[in-house]
């Protein structure tokens, strides 16, 4: 079996690309790399002994496209490939739209065009909305998104569902992430973010390795146990293997939603404490405003990936800030 995975260079794509490799499911990479480095896939082929054949192209690219599937023999696709930083979307609205709903368009129909119907989209817990009410299930309805990144997420849900009820032969499944952190025990892959870190992981790992003087906390008068803001963060390694059992369990028509979390909350606090704790290191932080757009506490109910998908995540709070220390240690300026 041969799986196009687009977006797998990066953080989470060569994840998984490594999970597939280890099921003995081949891999094609398409990826333009404008947030990631080939490394990524390099490190995956030496920590398996597997080839990965990448293509460097652009999932808007309808040509470069129909050139893979005309090559290769691709059974399903796992579709990764966007852009995901929830400030930048604000500011450049179009960008997204453009990468991650026109880019999916032009995908799904260069798979109809090569007879290839299976797809697993990253979607995000973002499209519970606003005013959804923790622990978010599948059964709620999509909400109200607060930003065009998360719109976007949102948007090619429905044009995926649209899709998949227009005609039988299609198989979508949607995996709603949490939170994803950490990295292969290996600490040879991870995340690579550009510039000033947006997330929580990677802000902390880069102040424990001196390269950020201090973490800013924002926010610490939330309606949480100790003021700060609640998120479900669950292991990247975890989430490959979601992937991988997603793969195999929904091979039936029509579209399918899981969420994949581990279904319990961690406060900002409870993150920097642990990762002190864990590894031995002091994060510095002040206690900064609020940010734009934080909700108080989500987390999933993560049941519906254990009864159909036979996952659940196995890894806890102290693996996900060891392997994050790990790679950071390994690699204190990404993959360069
Ligand atoms: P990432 O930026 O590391 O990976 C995305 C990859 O897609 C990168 O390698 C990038 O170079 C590539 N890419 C971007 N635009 C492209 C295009 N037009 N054509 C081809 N390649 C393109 O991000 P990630 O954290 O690995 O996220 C992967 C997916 O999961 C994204 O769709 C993201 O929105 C979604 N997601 C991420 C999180 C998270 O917290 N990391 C949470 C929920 C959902
Ligand atoms: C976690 C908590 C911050 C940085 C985002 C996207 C979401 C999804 C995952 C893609 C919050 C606090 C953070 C810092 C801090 N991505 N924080 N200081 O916002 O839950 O989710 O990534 O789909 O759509 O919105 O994750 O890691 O940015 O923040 O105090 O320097 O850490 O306020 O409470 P978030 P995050």
């Amino acid at each position: 079996m041969k799986v196009l995975v687009t977006g797998g260079a990066g953080y989470i794509g060569s994840h998984t690309v490594l999970e597939l490799l280890n099921q003995d499911i081949d891999v094609v990479v398409v990826d333009n790399l404008v947030n990631a480095n080939v490394e990524s896939l390099k490190r995956v082929e030496q920590l398996t002994g597997k080839p990965v054949d990448f293509v460097q192209a652009d999932v808007r690219d309808s040509r470069a496209l129909d050139a893979v599937f005309a090559e290769h023999s691709i059974s399903a696709v796992i579709h990764f490939a966007g852009l995901k930083a929830v400030g930048e979307s604000v500011a450049k609205p179009l960008d997204y739209y453009s990468a991650n709903v026109y880019g999916s368009t032009v995908l799904a129909q260069a798979m109809a065009a090569a007879g290839v119907h299976r797809m697993i989209f990253s979607s995000s817990a973002t499209v519970y909305g606003e005013g959804a009410q923790a622990p978010y299930v599948e059964t709620m309805p999509r909400g109200v998104t607060s930003n065009p990144y998360g719109t976007s997420k949102a948007m090619v849900e429905q044009v995926l569902t649209d899709v998949a009820n227009a005609d039988p032969a299609w198989s979508v499944v949607l995996l709603r992430y949490f939170n994803p952190i950490g990295a292969h025990e290996s600490g040879q892959i991870g995340e690579d973010p550009q510039g000033i870190p947006n997330n929580l992981m990677p802000f902390i790992a880069q102040v424990a390795v001196g390269r950020r003087e201090q973490l800013s906390i924002f926010g610490d008068d939330y309606d949480t146990a100790d003021g700060t803001c609640e998120r479900d963060y669950l292991h990247v390694v975890d989430l490959a293997k979601g992937h991988v059992k997603a793969l195999q369990a929904t091979t039936h028509s029509g579209t399918h939603v899981y969420n994949l979390g581990t279904g319990t909350a961690t406060s900002v606090k409870q993150m920097v404490h642990a990762f002190e704790r864990v590894n031995n290191v002091q994060i510095p932080y002040t206690i900064a405003p609020r940010r734009a757009g934080d909700l108080a506490a989500f987390w999933a109910n993560a049941d519906k990936a254990a009864t159909e998908l036979d996952w659940r995540a196995e890894k806890d709070l102290a693996d996900m800030v060891r392997d994050t220390w790990r790679w950071q240690q390994q690699n204190p300026n990404g993959y360069i």
